[in-house]
This record gives C-alpha cells, structure tokens and sequence, in this order.
C-alpha cells in the first residue's frame, strides 16, 4: 500500500490548498443572507468530484439547500460504499473572537497541533472531513486502486437539520442502494489516540414563549402585581431538573436504556482526565447527574439544555419595565430508545403543565432527530479499526459521542445500512464556536486512513 503515502507526498500541498479554497466559501446555511455561497458551495463541490475522476455527478434540487451526489460504479457484482458528509456551515459569530477571518483561511501552529492547524468556519466541520474523501477517491481512481463501488452524497443543510435530505433518501432508495454507509464527521480522542464513534445522540429542539400582559409595562407602577414572563420562564426552567441534577419531566426516563456493568467498565478504559477537561475548558468544576462519570454524562445520558434565552431590556443602561414576553430555546439529546416524538410531546405537555395561570405558554419544536448506536462486530467496523490500526499504528478505542447526526439514524430507517463514523477531528478544534480549526496531520491522516478502509473493506465483503 506504498502508493497511498507515496500519493499524498506528492500531492499534499495541492490538497491543503484546494481545501483552503473551499473554505473561502461562506456557505452558513442558518442565514438567508448567505444562500448564493451556500449554492456556489454546491458547484464548487460538483466540480472537485467531476476533477477526482467520479461518473453522474448531479446537484440534486432540494426544497432547501441542494445535495451535491457523484458515485463511481465500477463492477455491479463489488460492495458499494456510500460516503455521506456536509458542505454547509455554522455561523461564524460572535466574530469579534476570531483571530483571524473566519472565511479567510490561515494555517497557524498550536500545542496540539505541531504541524499546524487550518483556522476558518467549517476546517473541521465538515468541509475538510468530507473532503478527504474526496481527495481519497481521487487518490484510489489515479493510483487505479478503487476496489469497489462508491456512492458520494454531500448535503448542505446538516447545520439546519437535514430535514430536505431526509425527504431525498426517502424518494431515492434504489439510487442510495448500498453496503455500507463512511461518514467523517465526528472526532478522535487525540492524535495519538484513535477512536471510532459508536453513538450518537439524539435531539429534540424546542422553543418556548411565555406571555403575561398584552404590552410591556412599568415595573414601578405594576411591579409584584402581575406576573413578570422571564421570571416565570426562569422559574418554570429550573423546576425542570432536580438537585441531582435529574430532568423532572415525567417519564423522561421511561425508555432510557440502561448501561450494564460491562459496557460502563468500557466506557471507563477510554483514556480521559478529568484534570485535563478542567484545564482545558478553565473550569473549577465540572457539573451533570449524580452518580454518572463525565464520558457518560456527554455520551449515554440524556441531557436538557437552554441555549439561549431572552425578553425585556438587554441595551445599554437600565429600563424599568416588565417585558410582556419571554423566550427559550431548549434542546435535549436523547440517548437510545427515546425517540424525538415521544420526548417532544412529554416535554411540551410538562411545560404547559408548569406555567401558572397568570401566563400562557407556547411551545414549538424545531428540528430534531433520533439516537444512533453502531455495533463493532461487522465488516465495515472491522474494516475502519484494521485501516486505523495500520495508519495509526494502534488499534482505535470505541467511543460514544454526544453530538448528533440526525440523518444517520434515518438512513438506517430507511435504507436499512449502518453508519461508520470515521471521524478524524479533535474536540479542542472548536467546532461551532470561533477559531474552528482542523490539524493538517489530521487532514492528511484521514486521506491515508480512508483507502485502507476501502481495501479491508471489498476484501472482507
Ligand atoms: N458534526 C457535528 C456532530 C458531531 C460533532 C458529532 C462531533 C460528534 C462529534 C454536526 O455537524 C452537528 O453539529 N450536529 C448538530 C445537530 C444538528 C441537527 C444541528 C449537533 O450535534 O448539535
Ligand atoms: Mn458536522
Ligand atoms: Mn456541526
């Protein structure tokens, strides 16, 4: 397999650069404001799929954001391999953070990073992840080693929740027909420490209005005579966990799956130090449900979180006033069996449940998705530890992750293939927030590791 370094020798600087180049591209696909990047990213992704050498290349019409599909079918009779990944981005703010551009790309060495690091909005994710895969492709199509079919489909509205693609994958089935489904687009432990992703959460996004009068009023003149909405929201939010820190929200619980002994013992052998975590984060102390370790608490546990809330006066100085609105936005990730439908309707109906009469309530789900869980023991597993184990030189730890990928679960569903997530990014890459940044060893690392996996593959099918 001495072609496969022999190639990214040659062609790294070219890779980087052209990566470089797509980042450039403000493709925020949360803000109206951006969709002509958004759909330049999409031709631009067409036309690095048409230039790694693949056949059918199409930008498919979405209600939404396009999904930009190519694939290479070499022999009907060969597995075929489907490679998922998203071309869109989160917003860059608050911008004011950045140290450099966020659509500006600059490669700048860190700790961590000794070779150094790409900085822009979307490095990590996805757009220098799913990119290996193409320059992975393009390496096997030029070195005549592709050893089966492959099917590659890059979406732009991941950020947003996926939801045109869900509707794509539904309508095109046989066209999405495949053995296996490679995604990159989650993390490994450390740079010397692979790992693959066995699990990802599940989410349910809600938002909440609470109103008390029909206007805002004088807090002198009113104030402890009617009821005060953020207060209220305040006070109704905190009722929703416990002093262990467990979410109150009846039969939130229900159909959590409990971890055994077991799985609990492997969960712990994944290196991790809590004094690290600190460090890194400049915290005195961590915080989460009673009697769970931290890698439980963001991997197998349910979580419920508000991620933004507002009403009244936030301007420079002060105003009296009572605001006649208050909002929230609250996500949970959910973990296996709990299903988006089921945590959407008991939240909604506690909410309701807790808001006294003195207010009304409104609540209305955003986007959501369902738990995803990947077993160890098949091919295409088998077949990412092997390629780790040799490009790494040591054999990856499974690990459970609390991110989500709502569509990874919906492909399951629908096209009845696991998901492997053979993700390459680290968690000090700053994914979402500003300075994202994606290591150029990572980079590299990811497009030697991706034809091995391809190799192990079409050999053990
Ligand atoms: N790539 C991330 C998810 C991720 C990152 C999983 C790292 C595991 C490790 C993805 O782009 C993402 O941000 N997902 C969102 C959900 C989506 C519906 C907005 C998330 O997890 O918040
Ligand atoms: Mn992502
Ligand atoms: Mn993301």
């Amino acid at each position: 397999m001495e072609h496969i370094n022999n190639y990214i020798n040659e062609n790294k600087d070219r890779f980087i650069n052209e990566l470089i180049d797509l980042l450039k591209i403000p493709s925020i696909s949360a803000d109206p404001a951006y969709s002509a990047d958004v759909l330049n990213c999409a031709d631009a992704v067409a036309k690095a799929m048409t230039d790694a050498g693949a056949d059918n290349i199409e930008i498919c019409k979405t209600a939404g954001y396009p999904i930009v599909y190519a694939e290479k079918i070499i022999d009907s009779n060969l597995p075929t391999v489907l490679v998922y990944g998203h071309y869109d981005v989160q917003p860059a703010d608050p911008l004011e953070l950045w140290t450099s551009g966020p659509f500006e790309p600059v490669i700048k060495k860190t700790d961590i990073h000794p070779e150094g690091a790409i900085f822009a909005r979307g490095s990590c994710d996805d757009k220098g992840q799913f990119y290996m895969h193409v320059k992975a492709f393009e390496l096997m199509m030029n070195t005549n080693t592709l050893p089966c079919n492959i099917k590659l489909m890059i979406e732009g509205e991941e950020e947003v929740g996926s939801e045109n693609l869900g509707v794509f994958v539904k309508e095109n089935k046989e066209r999405l027909k495949c053995d296996a489904i490679l995604i990159s687009d989650t993390g490994i432990i450390a740079n010397d420490t692979p790992s693959i992703t066995t699990g990802l959460r599940g989410l349910s996004y809600m938002e909440v209005e609470v109103r008390g009068s029909n206007r805002d009023l004088h807090s002198g003149l009113y104030g402890g005579a009617v009821a005060n909405p953020i207060n209220i929201l305040c006070e109704m939010i905190a009722k929703m966990k416990d002093e262990n820190n467990q979410i109150t929200i009846p039969g939130f619980y229900d159909n959590v799956v409990e971890l055994s002994a077991d799985e609990r013992e492997d969960i712990a052998r994944a290196p991790f130090s809590l004094d690290a975590y600190k460090k890194a984060l400049d915290l005195s102390d961590i915080h989460g449900e009673e009697s769970y370790t931290t890698m439980e608490r963001n991997g197998i546990r349910p979580t419920l979180d508000v991620n933004g809330i507002w009403g009244g006066y936030t301007g420079e100085g002060a105003k009296t006033v009572i605001a006649s609105k208050a909002y929230a936005k609250i996500s949970m990730r959910l973990v296996p069996n709990q299903s988006d439908a089921e945590i959407t309707d008991k939240f909604t109906k506690y909410f309701e449940s807790l808001a006294p009469k003195s207010v009304t309530v409104k609540v209305s789900p955003h986007h959501g998705g369902e738990p995803y869980v990947s077993p160890t023991d098949i091919p295409a597993y088998l077949a990412a530890s092997k390629a780790m184990e040799t490009t790494y030189g040591k054999k990856p730890v499974p690990v459970k992750s609390g991110g989500s990928i709502p569509i990874v679960a919906l492909f399951e569903k629908e096209l009845g293939v696991k998901s492997i997530l053979l993700g390459f990014g680290l968690d000090s890459d700053a994914i979402h927030s500003p300075n994202e940044h994606y290591g150029i060893f990572n980079y590299l690392k990811g497009i030697e590791t991706i034809p091995h996996f391809f190799a192990n593959y079409a050999k053990a099918h």
